[in-house]
């Protein structure tokens, strides 16, 4: 075990447990249309849980109806659990404030839909933190700054001053997630996060959630209609089809001994099978074995100038601590930026 990942492993233990959701006889009714049925769907603390199943099938609404945004007149029975114990569903919108965003946030396909087109990235990285964790404007700056470098935005302190038009998709989507994590969510709603990009960008997104899921324990449901980015990905896949799931277990046997008929058929709809989709999407596939190992340096990722930044995630006074910034240990390719720091 390296030593950097000894520290990192040091700083973990200190943090709050992952959390989970546990979700039992969700269903949801709308205008007399059973949009739910009975969803019961584990989300494995500081795993990554994969939703599948083809579009329309009520992945969205899972996701949605968890952070508390089902449609309106929509009518909920069940359960939905947070960390094992608070009842997410019929929660008062007031109390609700306490989870969305700050306990529980979600990505969407389209990274732009999330973001004010006339706001600069800094504003829509500091507003919430402003808000939720009561950061001054320089407090917030400073944790913006590092957010930007955990989710690998080059030149973090020159993205903040951009606008989101003068980003790739790529990009924009990391940006998503880096404010999505602003506020110390510890479960990550995943919505297609990728099916807007290009292959090779695809495959740098997924590294990235991966990378954050061993690195902060973050828990996440990933969804998609897409098998192939879901079996480089998710450690347990739960397919749903016209609102029910209909097979869930492990993405090993999910993906190689499926059993229900809509699981085979969603395989064999696939453009390509789905081993050459995982080599289209770079050292995915090859380095699954890698990820299980712990071993993430194999892929081609640079992250080390992110890593003076991880406590300063969970504990925001932190960041304008003199060397607790990433200016601390800024090796390798984007070290540059770290001196500048
Ligand atoms: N706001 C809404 N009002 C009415 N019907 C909706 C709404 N959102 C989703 N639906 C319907 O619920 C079903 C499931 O949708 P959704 O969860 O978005 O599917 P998926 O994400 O799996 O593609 C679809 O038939 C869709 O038309
Ligand atoms: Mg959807």
């Amino acid at each position: 075990m390296s030593e950097r990942r000894m520290e990192e492993n040091a700083l973990f233990a200190s943090r709050e447990k992952a959390a989970g959701i546990v979700i039992r006889g969700l269903s949801m009714e709308l205008y007399g249309r059973k949009l739910l049925d009975h969803v019961d769907l584990d989300i494995a603390p500081g795993k990554i849980s994969g939703l599948a199943g083809e579009s329309g099938s009520g992945k969205s609404l899972t996701g949605m109806t968890i952070l508390g945004l089902p449609p309106e007149g929509a009518k909920l029975t069940g359960s939905v659990k947070y960390a094992g114990e608070t009842e997410l569903l019929g929660m008062k919108e007031r109390e609700r404030n306490g989870y969305r965003g700050r306990r529980i946030s979600m990505v969407f396909q389209d990274p732009t839909s999330s973001m004010h087109p006339m706001l600069s990235i800094e504003r829509q990285l500091t507003d919430g933190m402003r808000y939720h964790l009561h950061l001054n404007k320089q407090q917030a700056r400073e944790r913006a700054v590092e957010l930007l470098r955990l989710v690998q935005v080059p030149e973090p302190e020159q993205a903040l001053e951009r606008f989101p038009h003068q980003f790739s998709g790529g990009q924009l989507q990391r940006i998503a997630i880096a404010t999505a994590l602003s506020c110390n969510s510890r479960v990550l709603i995943a919505d297609e996060p990728t099916t807007a990009l290009d292959v090779t960008v695809q495959a740098g997104i997924l590294h990235l959630l991966k990378d954050l899921n061993e690195r902060l324990g973050l828990t996440i449901l990933l969804i998609t209609h897409d098998l192939g980015v879901m079996s480089a990905l998710a450690d347990t896949i739960a397919v749903m089809r016209q609102g029910k799931i209909v097979e869930v277990g492990d993405r090993y046997d999910i993906i190689n001994h499926p059993q229900h008929p809509y699981t085979i058929d969603l395989i064999n709809s696939l453009p390509t099978k789905v081993e050459e989709r995982m080599e289209a999407a770079g050292e995915l596939g090859s380095s699954n074995a890698a990820w299980d190992a712990g071993t993430v340096e194999n892929v081609d990722m640079n992250l080390d100038a992110g890593d003076a930044s991880i406590p300063t995630i969970e504990s925001p006074t932190k960041v304008s601590q003199a060397g607790e910034t990433g200016a601390a240990n800024g090796a390798g390719a984007i070290g540059k930026i770290d001196e500048e720091a």
